[in-house]
């Protein structure tokens, strides 16, 4: 028998109705449409404006629209990995609650943290428990609602975010398609960079940290933005020499949406023409986890079987890296 590689063989996605635009921004905080556009790209962000309802909504929509299209039965689903910066609450699992809301019954769940780089490291996960031959059916949901951290008085972090969800399915494959290599990295002196404060063992919740505000995303943006522009352009380069890929052989490149001026900076060093760096941010922002499979659903249709495409993702933590993977379906 061939050997077994993981490969995506369905996307779902779901972003909520609310627009948030640059023009509703500059109501809230000193800011201008102009600067958000120049400087990061992003016009507008959904947000999930019903406070009754967590990151676990988001998800459970995301998935219900791969199952859907995909047509697959939620009890033929081995696992769920939630890769969320934003779990429902803490302790309690929220892939275990969005399993049962989808009917994945036979499943098990868990959340993998990694902030920005939550997707990006649940790739490598799944394919691991893929590749092992261990189970059949991967389903890797990231999502965030980051409406819910964000401090809408800091027009250092509220220009930036957004709410969103999207989910891929993980099958083995014979044909040597699916995920190929991959390069990841963490660096823990990043940690202070971009964080939120309280609210973790370290400093846990109290009425002083309140009072102070500490329990809101918060960032230093430059540095953020000095380290990613690095990290995600060397990672991918490293990738691309490591299995000899000419920027012609790379047909996509399918980037962590933080700020256009970082993807460009990718697709510079990568040496990538425009048209295979494939961007949403100007319509969703950065919606943490769910940016790589939101731009999936977003260009599903442009993909062909074979397209070699690199994923590239840099997030708190530090958390960053890069994964080539061979697309395995055209789609119906
Ligand atoms: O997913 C990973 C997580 N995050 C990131 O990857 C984010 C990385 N960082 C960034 O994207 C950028 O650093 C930001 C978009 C956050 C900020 O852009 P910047 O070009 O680094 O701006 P800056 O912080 O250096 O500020 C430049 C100027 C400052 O004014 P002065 O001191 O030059 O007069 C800021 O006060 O722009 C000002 N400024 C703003 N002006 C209008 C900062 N934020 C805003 C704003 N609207 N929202």
């Amino acid at each position: 028998m061939n050997k077994i590689t993981a490969a995506i063989t369905a996307v779902g996605a779901y972003v909520p109705d609310f627009v948030l635009t640059n023009k509703i921004l500059e109501t809230m905080v000193d800011t201008n449409d102009e600067w958000i556009i120049t400087r990061t790209g992003i016009k507008e962000r959904r947000i999930l404006k019903d406070d009754t309802k967590g990151t676990s909504y988001l998800a459970i929509r995301a998935a219900q629209d791969l199952i859907k299209k995909a047509n697959i039965d939620p009890l033929d689903i081995d696992l769920i990995l939630m890769a969320t910066a934003t779990a429902d609450m803490p302790v309690a699992s929220t892939a275990a609650y969005v399993a049962t809301n989808i009917g994945a019954t036979n499943a098990f769940g868990y959340d993998l943290q990694a902030a920005c780089s939550s997707f990006l490291f649940g790739m490598s996960t799944a394919a691991a428990y893929i590749e092992s031959g261990r189970y059949k059916k991967v389903l890797l949901i990231g999502a965030d609602k980051m409406s819910s951290i964000v401090d809408y008085k800091d027009r250092a972090t509220c220009i930036i975010f957004g709410d969103g969800a999207g989910a891929v399915l993980f099958e083995p494959n014979y044909e040597g398609l699916g995920l190929q290599d991959e390069y990841l990295r963490t660096d823990g002196e990043g940690r202070d960079f971009l964080k939120i404060h309280a609210g973790g063992s370290l400093y846990p919740t109290s009425i002083e940290t309140i009072n102070d505000n500490l329990h809101n995303i918060v960032q230093e943006g430059k540095t953020v933005f000095k380290f990613a522009v690095t990290n995600m352009a060397d990672a991918c380069e490293l990738i691309m020499k490591r299995n000899n890929l000419t920027n012609q052989e790379v047909t996509w490149l399918v980037p962590h949406q933080a700020n256009k001026r970082i993807i460009d900076a990718t697709a510079s060093r990568m040496n990538l023409e425009d048209s295979k760096v494939l961007m949403n941010i100007e319509r969703y922002g950065n919606t943490t986890s769910a940016t790589l499979p939101l731009v999936l659903s977003d260009f599903e249709h442009l993909f062909k079987k074979g397209d070699t495409i690199i994923f590239a993702a840099f997030g708190g933590g530090f958390s960053w890296g890069s994964i080539y993977l061979k697309w395995a379906y055209d789609k119906q």
